[in-house]
């Protein structure tokens, strides 16, 4: 998007403001379904935690997107959005058991990734289809905190232990019909998928009713200029050929799904907010705007890079600065960085604002979360209103205390 049209929308809708570029998301699907274009049955389950608009989830599912799953409450949004249950696969972890029958009830695809939970489920409802999370054993992702494959995770079931599994579903007389993994975000080299990929195969191959083989995500996006990135292409090319081939051995056409959230959402997102103030110290110049990690929390969290663009004064000379937030601890968003000349008033724009950012805002400090719009064919669409003082009170339930009773003594 133009930064004509990001300063318009923060001056119709107010600051700091969440703006989605809907033929973004539009144009990352259609290049990972092209990527696949030799893959009979191609899924792609958009991971809703990335980010869980339901007007994001509805422009996905116009374009025939499924949706990947964490919670009861992502499936409801989904079902909301107006999606089957059959679109929409679940991949919980560590949820309870019940949570677990409640949405298998509504008929969405099960995922487990545990064998005391897969125990359980498999004797109590055998004829329900269940999908297996494998953990391959595969240290993959951009840092720890999203490397989830790996041997010291609690996600997925060991490869280590199929024989467990097997037995597990032999005698319970459970449907298997997918298996998947998910060894991390942001992976650099698509050699690591292909590796991971032999894996999945080779756990693919004692099972004989299956429907999909899930790829979970992983897919690395650029956050700068040159910056590295999944070549899907490539990707495409090399497993989808490789996934052929398994299904040739296998004797039946089954379907390869993905679950990508930030290839599909992280780049078309632009985070809005106003410089409150510009303040030289003897170590740099902070500039402060008005919002903090409660609205965008990755670089503190992750450590990620947001590029930060002063889209009020484009041209302006660059200087140095530390982009930092006003809430009552640490909150620096950038160090050190070359920006155009900052003003009080000036209007920053943080790029890669899509995915895993409303989604992971919260109301510290007591303050109200931003408005997301959609930018839908040349014209915002506001998709969320900005919070109010009402919504930070809503459920508090306020007790009354008599007036303290004088103790003489
Ligand atoms: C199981 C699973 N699938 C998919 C995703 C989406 O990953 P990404 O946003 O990197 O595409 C995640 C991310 O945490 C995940 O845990």
């Amino acid at each position: 998007m133009e930064a004509r049209q990001l300063v318009q929308l923060a001056e119709q809708f107010g600051s700091p403001l969440y703006v989605y570029d809907a033929a973004k998301i539009q144009s990352q699907y259609h290049k990972l379904e092209n990527a696949f274009g030799k893959v009979k049955h191609l899924r792609i389950n958009y991971a809703v935690k990335a980010l869980s608009n339901i007007s994001v989830l509805k422009l996905l599912k116009q374009m025939g997107s499924g949706l990947d799953t964490v919670s009861i409450q992502e499936v409801q949004l989904g079902l909301l959005a107006g999606y089957s249950p059959e679109k929409i696969i679940y991949t919980p972890n560590g949820v309870s058991m019940e949570e677990i029958e409640e949405v298998a009830a509504l008929g969405v695809q099960i995922n487990i990734d545990n064998l005391s939970i897969l125990e359980q489920f498999g004797a109590k409802h055998p004829t329900t289809p269940v999908c297996i999370r494998i953990n391959p054993h595969v240290m993959a992702g951009g840092n720890s905190n999203i490397s989830v494959g790996h041997i010291d995770s609690k996600f997925g079931i060991s490869i280590h232990q199929m024989p467990h599994l097997l037995r597990i579903v032999q005698n319970t007389g459970m449907h298997i019909n997918g298996i998947h993994m998910h060894t991390g975000s942001d992976i650099l080299d698509i050699e690591v998928f292909l590796y991971a990929a032999e894996i999945l195969f080779e756990a693919a191959s004692h099972f004989k009713e299956l429907e999909f083989l899930d790829f979970g995500s992983g897919f690395k996006v650029p956050y700068k200029k040159d910056d590295i990135h999944t070549d899907v292409e490539e990707l495409g090319k090399k497993l989808g050929k490789r996934f052929n081939a398994f299904c040739a051995e296998y004797g039946r056409d089954l379907t390869l799904a993905f679950e990508p959230g930030k290839f599909l959402v992280s780049e078309a997102g632009y985070f809005l907010a106003k410089v409150n103030v510009v303040k030289q110290t003897t170590s740099t110049v902070f500039a402060g705007v008005d919002s903090g990690f409660n609205h965008l929390i990755r670089p503190m969290l992750y450590g990620s890079y947001h590029h930060i663009e002063n889209i009020s004064n484009p041209k302006g000379k660059e200087r140095f600065y530390s982009v930092v937030g006003y809430i009552c601890e640490t909150d620096t968003f950038a160090s050190n960085r070359r920006i155009a000349e900052i003003k009080e008033g000036d209007l920053l724009c943080f790029r890669n604002a899509g995915a895993y950012c409303f989604s992971m805002s919260s109301n510290y400090n007591s303050r109200v979360r931003p408005a997301e719009v959609l930018w839908y064919e040349g014209k915002g669409h506001i998709i969320r209103e900005r919070e109010t003082f009402e919504d930070i009170i809503r459920n508090q339930v306020i007790m009354d205390f008599e007036p303290a009773v004088a103790v003489t003594v």
